[in-house]
């Protein structure tokens, strides 16, 4: 049991962009069970790695849907993408040292990042996309 549920409320009706949306939620997951289990650092750490990894690899899936569908907006959406992913990796590293963080802070962190992430940011960008194919 993760600490974050996926809700129906986040499919936003892009088939590519919620089944990587569904895969960050299953990471964030693993990081709070990492944790939790107590693992220990390393797997700890190989989470957090790929947490990271898979994060950029969305983003820059969103950036080329969007460049390709002549999304309007699209400078705006990277730059949210740019400060989404700098506040993920600034709270990493304070975990990371030890700094003040720690991990139920982290993890619930993550989870409401990454709901932010889907609703506020990526919703609109599923209406365009979904406007474009009818
Ligand atoms: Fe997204
Ligand atoms: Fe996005």
């Amino acid at each position: 049991m993760g600490i974050v549920a996926w809700q129906t409320h986040y499919e936003l009706g892009v088939a590519g962009m919620d089944r990587q949306h569904r895969s960050l939620l299953d990471h964030v997951n693993y990081l709070y069970e990492s944790i939790w289990s107590g693992e220990g650092p390393a797997l700890v750490e190989e989470k957090l790695t790929h947490l990271i990894e898979e994060t950029k690899n969305h983003f820059l899936y969103e950036e080329k849907l969007l460049t390709s569908g002549e999304y309007p907006e699209l400078e705006k959406h990277i730059d949210e993408h740019r400060r989404l992913m700098s506040d993920l990796t600034a709270k990493i590293e304070k975990f990371r040292k030890g700094e003040g963080v720690i991990g139920i802070e982290l993890t619930t962190f993550i989870g409401h990042w990454l709901f932010d992430h889907i609703d506020h940011h990526d919703r609109p960008v599923a209406d365009y996309i979904k406007g474009k194919r009818h």
